[in-house]
Formats: structure tokens, sequence, C-alpha cells
């Protein structure tokens, strides 16, 4: 398959560690695209712990910077999860390229849901980190 290239002018949302976790889910994604049937199982597990952790991470960081309705960008992960563990009991199984199959639906995956959801939970964070303005009133 194509790689999933990481582009700064499209992926990069200016949140630190949320880019840091893109880009390494960029990485994993394209390994395991490339994993030979004997890798397969060893970047799919990497991939899926990665997730965990990605997932867990903005989950806290809604609730942290009130995002207000997570549901949807939850209910997003939770659907990658649900897929990888499809392709990771198929891979155990024996059918061999369930997860390299899977890397074309992630990439595109990715490219929208950073885009939209991630995107506005990193500008969540950007406005809430900002100091308050506090009016001060003129004394008489
Ligand atoms: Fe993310
Ligand atoms: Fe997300």
């Amino acid at each position: 398959m194509s790689k999933l290239v990481w582009q700064n002018s499209r992926h990069a949302l200016q949140a630190g560690a949320m880019d840091g976790a893109h880009r390494e889910f960029v990485v994993l994604i394209n390994q395991l695209a490339e994993a030979s049937d004997q890798e397969e199982l060893h970047h799919l597990n990497r991939l899926q712990a990665h997730c965990e952790d990605h997932f867990a991470q903005e989950a806290r960081w809604m609730q942290l910077f009130s995002l207000p309705n997570p549901e949807k960008h939850l209910r997003d992960h939770d659907e990658v999860m649900a897929l990888l563990r499809q392709a990771h009991e198929d891979l155990r199984g024996g059918k061999a390229g369930s997860g390299r199959e899977l890397t074309e639906t992630l990439a595109r995956w990715f490219e929208r849901h950073s885009t939209t959801l991630d995107a506005a939970l990193a500008f969540q964070m950007q406005q809430t980190s900002q100091p308050k303005c506090v009016g001060i009133a003129a004394v008489g």
C-alpha cells in the first residue's frame, strides 16, 4: 500500500504531546503495512498498545480541558480499537495479512480523524490553556 506520509501543514496541530503521538501512529502504521508475515503480529501488537495509550491520553485531555460533546470522538477511538482487536483475532487464527490490510482503513481514518476531531480537541486545549483575560474594574 502507499505509505501514510506525515505532512506538517496537514497533520501538525501545534499541540506538542498530541503531535508526538500522531507522528508515532504514522510510523507504526507504515511499519505494519510493510511487515512480513513473520513480523506482522509484533507490529500489530505495537500499534494496539500505542492506540490504547494515545486514546486514553486524549480522553484525559477531553476531561481536563472540558471538551464539549466528547462522545463522538470517544466512539471513533472505540471503533478503531474494535478493528484492531478483530485483526488480532484473525491473525492469531492464522489469517495472515489481517493486520496489513487494516492499515489502509486506518490510514484513511487518521486523515479524517486527526484533521477534524483531534483538531477540535487541540483547539480546545489551546483556548483553555490561555491565561484568562480578566477585566480590571476601574477604581473610582
Ligand atoms: Fe489522536
Ligand atoms: Fe482522537
